[in-house]
């Protein structure tokens, strides 16, 4: 047992997809969740950059004195070197290969699509993934620069004709190549899951890699016995690098709860 937090981390508060996830598959165990919204989006930044991020977003939540660490992210979790992983001193898991997984078993006529940042689907981490697990099935990996920058400034409701019309360019490609499994290969996607299944126009099983992440961190706490003790609600805690205020209005529409209030921290 260990009472210690778990922590997860995203550019911005579309992480907050894998702590829903969490909440409701862990409901015992503390979460300390940090959204670097300062400097979000990092979708259109180079790995050098990335790799900086990624090292002030593990620190910071080391500091928190964390037992276990979700990247919530799919942009850090497909650029972060293995060295900067190997001196975490605690597990990490990111996105990348819970999704590939999930989305492998998944597909049935071997036809898998991939939407994700652009410095995501650059890294090749998703197609490279898939093709090491079954090289026969065919992947699709589309590039969306628009999506990140569209989901965090608004809620879903107000997200208007732009995001449609985004879509519906990035999927295009997608809906020809056949793909019956669709990957949401940033943990902002699933918050516009409606709208991307209209588009796609078709019966597609879509995978959210926030939630396939979450599911592997459980797996991971049960086998190495180091899940919280059943006992009270945990008191979880949520930092932001930039508008605390946004947390409050807007985390209820990424967590689908209301769990407080946000604390502004630099990194
Ligand atoms: N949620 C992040 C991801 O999964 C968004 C990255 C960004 O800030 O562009 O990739």
């Amino acid at each position: 047992m260990d009472n210690r937090a778990v922590g997860v981390f995203d550019s911005g508060l579309g992480g907050l997809t894998a702590v829903r996830e969490l909440r409701r598959i862990l409901p015992h165990e503390k979460i300390v969740f940090l959204g670097d919204t300062l400097r979000v989006p990092y979708g259109t930044r180079d790995p050098e950059t990335l790799r900086q991020f990624a090292e002030d977003d593990l620190n910071f939540l080391l500091s928190k004195n964390v037992k276990y660490i979700v990247i919530a992210c799919g942009t850090v979790s497909s650029n972060v070197p293995e060295e900067v992983l190997d001196a975490v001193p605690v597990p990490v898991t990111g996105v990348i290969a819970p999704t590939v997984a999930a989305a492998v078993s998944a597909t049935k006529n071997g036809i898998i699509g991939a939407i994700a940042t652009p410095a995501c689907i650059g890294s090749g981490a998703y197609q490279r993934g898939i093709a090491k697990a079954d090289p026969s099935i065919k992947v699709t990996a589309q590039a969306c620069p628009k999506l990140v920058p569209l989901i965090e400034s608004f809620g879903v409701s107000e997200l208007g004709s732009e995001i449609d019309e985004a879509l519906e360019e990035y999927l295009a490609p997608i809906r020809d190549s056949g793909a019956d499994t669709l990957i949401l290969g940033c943990t902002h996607y699933p918050l516009i899951a409606d709208r991307i299944r209209k588009v796609m126009d078709r019966d597609v099983t879509l995978i959210d890699s926030g939630a396939q992440a979450a599911r592997t961190a459980k797996e991971a706490l049960e086998a190495s016995g180091t899940l919280a003790s059943r006992t009270g609600s945990p008191r979880h805690s949520f930092y932001v690098t930039s508008d605390p205020e946004r947390f409050t209005s807007s985390s209820g529409y990424f967590l689908g709860e209301t769990l407080g209030k946000a604390t502004l921290t630099t990194l």
